[in-house]
């Protein structure tokens, strides 16, 4: 029966009471290590917590499910997650992935293309014509992308990214952290990995880091990606996998939510004149919204971005002066944020001066479309 259970069913359940003692919410398991009997044989499923532990087979399982995966894998941050799946890469061989994109994530690449020598080319914009260019036929072993692209909402087409990129025998990895499986199902599009920093939406409480890979096959190559976990020690702790699992049991609620908000904001902003464009995915002016809606089934999410008219100072003054949305960076959490993006990512950040982007929480609308109001009048 549990087969044909609905992902929200799966999600408000979360793994099942615990049949040892009835509880219905599971227990935490801190032991960092696990008995072997009289025959020396492992009493369970676990040797070592640095291998995993009961909270973090958790997670995997249910992230398996949701994204339609063959297996998942649970980091202790989103980029530790990123930085195993690079690593698998063999010097020698090639990475294309877009020049606007989470700025860690690309630091980590152009540390690696650097020592290691592996090919990296950055792609200017998220056509598939522009990534086909990228690609070095026999060389490129590995593709990223994020889809929406943080932060301009760029729409990644997934489908057809993925054929070109199969067609010269390499591997798509989409980041999702903005589009979780309640919205958006990559590996169904044809991605090989999919990658969420469920620092983010998945925990939804901004009280954790952790990373989730969920891979379309078991092969030699996913194995590899679980040994580097195992031999960096990037796996999450018990008490944080526990945490995750109770914020993922109302990520459908909280993402669709997210997303009404966002959209009703994102249509009272537009045509405000102290703005310059409203960027988000769900308005009907985006450029890629046609592809948006047929990828994201269920909501555009909580981010935006706003281009303030008047550069970098009338931005940052907006920061200044909202008085509901926390001035911090990060998203995917309960309460909105705003940030001076180009500030956070540093002097080599490309994106525009008088961006702020903007994570639309769970609040009461009306409460965030007047502190928005009132900061962009000031
Ligand atoms: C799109 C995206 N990918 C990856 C990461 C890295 O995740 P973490 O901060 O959990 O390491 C972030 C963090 O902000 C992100 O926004």
């Amino acid at each position: 029966m549990t087969d044909s259970l609905s992902p929200e069913t799966r999600l408000a359940r979360g793994p099942g009471h615990d049949a040892a003692t009835g509880a219905v919410v599971p227990p935490i398991h801190p032991s960092t290590t696990f008995m072997r009997d009289s025959s020396y044989e492992l009493v369970g499923d676990h040797i070592y917590a640095r291998y995993g532990n009961p909270n973090v087979d958790a997670v995997e399982e249910l992230a398996t499910t949701l994204d339609g995966g063959a297996d998942a894998a649970v980091f202790a941050s989103g980029l530790a997650g990123v930085a195993a799946l690079f690593e698998t890469v063999d010097s020698g061989r090639h990475i294309a992935a877009p020049r606007v994109m989470y700025h860690g994530a690309q630091d980590w690449l152009r540390r690696i293309s650097d020592r290691r020598s592996i090919g990296l080319t950055l792609f200017d914009d998220v056509s598939v014509d522009s990534i086909r260019d990228a690609l070095r036929p026999g060389e490129t072993d590995l593709v990223w992308v994020e889809c929406p692209v943080n932060p301009t909402w760029d729409i990644v087409d997934i489908e057809a990214v993925a054929a070109v990129v199969h067609q010269i025998g390499g591997r798509l990895a989409v980041d999702a952290t903005c589009a979780p499986p309640v919205t958006m199902r990559a590996l169904d599009l044809g991605a090989d990995y999919v990658f969420h920093s469920a620092t983010k939406y998945f925990n939804g409480h901004t009280d954790l880091l952790a990373g989730i890979v969920v891979t379309a096959r078991g092969d030699a190559r996913w194995d590899d990606v679980r040994l580097v976990r195992k031999l960096t020690g990037g796996v999450l702790g018990a008490f944080e996998a526990w945490l995750l699992m109770r914020g993922m049991r109302t990520l459908h609620l909280r993402y669709e939510r997210a997303s009404s908000n966002a959209l009703a904001i994102a249509r009272h902003l537009e045509g405000n004149p102290a703005l310059e464009a409203v960027l988000y995915p769900g308005l009907e002016s985006h450029p890629h919204h046609d592809l948006a809606r047929r990828q994201m089934t269920n909501g555009f999410g909580g981010m935006m971005s706003l281009l303030v008219a008047g550069g970098e100072e009338a931005a940052r003054r907006v920061v200044a002066r909202v008085r509901l949305f926390s001035p911090a960076t990060s998203l995917g959490g309960v309460e909105s944020l705003i940030e001076h993006r180009f500030v956070v990512e540093g002097p080599h950040s490309v994106v525009p001066r008088n961006l702020l982007r903007v994570s639309v929480g769970i609040e009461d609308v009306a409460d965030l479309v007047a502190d928005l109001d009132q900061a962009l009048a000031g």
